[in-house]
């Protein structure tokens, strides 16, 4: 007979090969890797921990009786990186096409409570055909108890999500919710409804890919933060990720050390605005010159590139970076990049992060297009989320500041602690040739020479507003920097303002325009 211990050999045995060998090859042939593969690359060596290997789903229906694989599709536990601990579920497609049951949503949703109870980050690894099938609503009810914990985790704990396979109808839903959202090319999709009922319903002819891939969803819709070539770029990429985050809303990032001095002149920096106004540069430049060498991580790369963000540390410590971006549609706010920024401010304010803005904005994008798909609406998240945000928060103005955009991207009326102008900001209502030609429109048409007249108001109205020193007069900046000295007073500020306390009145819960 048996012994227990031989049983417990045995079970894991079966428990590891999930769904067959079979199976496990025709998930290698889709250039997919297991459940467990993935979740071996993702963290340090031999540091998984397995919850739940012998949990069985408990339905009868349509012959799943004959059909009970240990684990149920998903494969959960704990592990490191970095040292650090996470919580983590990766679906497993051979079982049931990791299909969710009733089941298996308890196994995501006991690692979940874990991570909350404990202050730990949860990494979801999705690969899954949806509800399970056989099942009906008792899976409806799983995913709805998985949205829930989501939304009760958003800014508690860090949650990030890959799709490594299908993630379609409402399970796109749980990592909609979360704050990281990766997607592999060529394997993965996530949709509401699928080619075919797009085709029924407005009889257009797509693909998997171009309807819901990788490449759609970080540069077209921008569901997805992170497009990566293959599943181990992948899961390199959220290790990376996680060294910049804390562990949870009451803790800090761990301090990484860097060889990079604090008081290194950004020389390069002193030339890099172009003469003309309207000439463009890279914004990337400036931020990579800035922070800590290589340590900087975009994220939503793809995505309204018009404004840059991402995470990068500046003598070690963690800091979000949002930027205006002069070389993507010179930098200006519309609908995309004011949603990416402001999910971006939340995300860092949330979990303790402080945020250096680098600004140089000439407004808001008019049009009927903007309009009519609401750009007040949605610049008014990003004003929002700078507007409520109390981590420490420095402003760079390098160049324009103009109209609201200069209010809304962190400014001093806002609660930016420090904010910084090169002398090359020109801090305005408006660029002078706008604002001439608005406030001078009758004298330019009577001058006997109009082009030499509106030439001549254009330098004066430059000289009085197109500089950082009307700002600073006032106190709305708190100095005029030389671009090369940016590194160490941004340095310092975030050293100043370590101890910064400062909370928002109470209420249940804020308004955000969404
Ligand atoms: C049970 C499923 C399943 C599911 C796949 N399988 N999806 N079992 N429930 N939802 C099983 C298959 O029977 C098969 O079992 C194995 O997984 C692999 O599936 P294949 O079809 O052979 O794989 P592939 O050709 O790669 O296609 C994958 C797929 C397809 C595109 C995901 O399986 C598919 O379309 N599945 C159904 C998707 C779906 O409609 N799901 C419900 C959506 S509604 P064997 O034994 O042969 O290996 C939903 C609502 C969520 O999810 C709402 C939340 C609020």
């Amino acid at each position: 007979m048996q012994t227990n211990k031989e049983l417990l050999t045995a079970l894991r045995a079966e428990a590891l090969l999930g769904g067959g060998e079979k199976r496990i090859q025709d998930q290698h042939k889709k250039g997919k890797l297991t459940a467990r593969e993935r979740i071996t690359l993702l963290l340090d060596e031999g540091s998984f921990e397995e919850f739940d290997m012998f949990m069985r789903h408990r339905s009868n229906d349509f012959g799943l009786d004959k059909q009970r694989p240990l684990g149920d599709g998903v494969v959960t536990g704990s592990g490191r990186i970095h040292g650090r601990i996470v919580f983590v579920f990766s679906q497993d497609f051979t079982v049931f096409g990791g299909s969710l049951s009733e089941v298996h949503a308890e196994k995501i949703v006991k690692v979940m409570e874990m991570a909350m109870k404990l202050g730990a980050p949860v990494i979801g690894l999705n690969d899954s055909g949806g509800a399970r099938i056989q099942e009906g609503v008792v899976s409806l009810g799983g995913y709805a108890d998985i949205f829930l914990l989501n939304t009760l985790a958003s800014g508690v704990i860090p949650q990030i999500s890959a799709i490594l396979g299908p993630c379609a109808g409402g399970a796109v839903y749980s990592p909609a919710i979360t704050d990281f959202v990766w997607m592999v090319e060529g394997t993965s999709y996530m949709f509401v409804t699928g080619p075919n009922v797009v085709k029924t319903v407005t009889h257009e002819d797509v693909t998997s890919e171009a309807l819901g891939g990788a490449y759609t969803h970080a540069e077209k819709s921008g569901v997805a933060h992170f497009a990566s070539a293959n599943e181990l770029e992948c899961l390199e990429g959220i290790r990376t990720l996680m060294s910049y985050i804390p562990q949870n809303n009451k803790e800090k990032t761990p301090i990484i050390k860097t060889d990079d001095t604090p008081d290194r002149d950004c020389t390069r920096l002193d030339s890099i605005i172009p003469d003309s106004a309207n000439k463009a540069y890279d914004m990337k430049q400036v931020i990579e010159e800035v922070m800590d060498t290589g340590s900087f991580f975009e994220v939503h790369e793809g995505f309204a590139p018009n404004i840059v963000v991402g995470f990068a540390r500046l003598n070690g410590e963690s800091v979000g970076i949002v930027a205006n971006q002069p070389l993507a549609m010179a930098g200006v706010l519309d609908i995309d990049s004011s949603t990416k920024g402001a999910r971006f401010v939340r995300f860092c304010d949330a979990f303790n992060i402080p945020l250096v803005v680098f600004e140089d904005v000439p407004g808001f994008l008019p049009g009927t297009e903007q309009e009519w798909h609401g750009i007040i609406r949605h610049g008014a998240k990003l004003l929002y989320a700078f507007a409520e945000a109390t981590v420490p928060k420095v402003t760079i103005i390098t160049r324009k500041a103009y109209g609201g955009a200069y209010d809304v991207m962190n400014s001093k009326h806002i609660r930016g602690d420090m904010n910084y102008a090169w002398p090359t900001a020109e801090i305005a209502v408006m660029g002078a040739k706008g604002a001439v030609e608005i406030i001078f429109k009758k004298e330019i048409s009577d001058a006997s020479n109009p082009q030499a007249r509106e030439d001549e108001l254009i330098e004066e109205y430059g000289k009085r507003f197109a500089n950082p020193f009307a700002a600073a007069e006032r106190g709305y900046i708190d100095d005029v920097i030389e671009p090369h000295e940016t590194r160490l007073r941004l340095i310092r500020s975030l050293q100043v303002l370590r101890t910064k306390n400062v909370t928002n009145p109470w209420r249940k819960h804020g308004n955000i325009p969404l």
